[in-house]
């Protein structure tokens, strides 16, 4: 396997790499879903085989979960640990107010319940994520399968008195059957454009009685790490109000790619 990364790549490594400082020995750990989740997963796996790091790891989806075991990370369940020092996850986007819109990969439940179970949420992503105003990136909604067109219809009625710019919204397919998220439940994916008003239409969507939880994730995350493809890194902590610029090493990547088939 080459350890050399494609730009996208090694904005999504620098960024995951960066954020495992804020790892230390003894913590438990969320470890989120996603492409660059996936590298953060790899970076702890580093630390946990090369260092010695003792960390406990709560998987956000079946695949993380994965991943975890496959690259050496212990993981736990959230019933077991109980509450965790740090979750670090990546996003679909985030405005300047650090509030998300997750869910992209289906996994937004388990990923809001372990980063609100959290101290501390770090976010991990590129500069292409960021927006003025959050719905550019249709956002999902997670419904139980039983009445979902009913809820899909209420959802659509409801999004009447709101403040957004599209109102259509679509089943998420995978092979064209309905995508079925870890916990058996169905994707509406709302393509608003513009959510003039996340607090609002977040309390809206989950008071719908078949909607489980939707992928607006506000005033959750304490820090971004935003990875760019020439390997430097912005580190935003909105508590401190602090903004810092990095430059990341990557001397060799090769031991990241233990789970990686050549
Ligand atoms: C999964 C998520 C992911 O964090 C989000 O989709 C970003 O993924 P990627 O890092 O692959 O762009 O919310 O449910």
């Amino acid at each position: 396997m080459s350890a050399e990364l494609s730009p996208i790549d090694k904005a999504k490594f620098v960024a995951a790499k960066r954020a495992v400082d804020y790892v230390e020995d003894g913590m438990r750990v969320g470890l989120g879903t996603g492409s660059t989740a996936a590298w953060m997963v790899r970076c702890l796996g580093e630390l946990v085989r090369e260092e010695g790091m003792k960390i406990t790891g709560v998987a956000t989806s079946s695949r993380t979960a994965e991943l975890a075991r496959q690259v050496g990370v212990p993981v736990s369940t959230l019933d077991d640990v109980k509450w965790l020092d740090l979750t670090i996850d990546g996003a679909d986007e985030y405005d300047s107010r650090l509030n998300l819109i997750k869910g992209g990969g289906g996994a937004l439940l388990m990923e809001k319940i372990v980063a609100t179970a959290s101290d501390q949420m770090i976010v991990i992503a590129d500069p292409t994520k960021q927006v003025e105003t959050l719905g550019a990136f249709p956002l999902p909604v997670e419904v139980i399968p039983f009445g979902w067109q009913t809820s899909k219809a209420l959802i659509e009625e409801m999004l009447g008195n709101f403040d957004v710019l599209g109102r259509t919204t679509s089943l998420r397919l995978a092979n064209d059957q309905p995508f079925r998220t870890d916990e058996g439940n169905f994707i509406l994916d709302l393509h608003l454009r513009k959510i003039g008003n996340p607090q609002q239409l977040s309390l809206a969507l989950n008071q719908i009685p078949g909607v489980v939880e939707n992928g607006l994730f506000l005033d959750i995350c304490d820090i971004i790490v935003i990875g760019n493809g020439d390997g430097s890194v912005e580190v935003r902590d909105i508590n401190n109000g602090t903004v810092e610029h990095e430059q990341i090493d990557i001397i060799d990547t090769d031991n990241l790619f233990v789970d990686i088939a050549d």
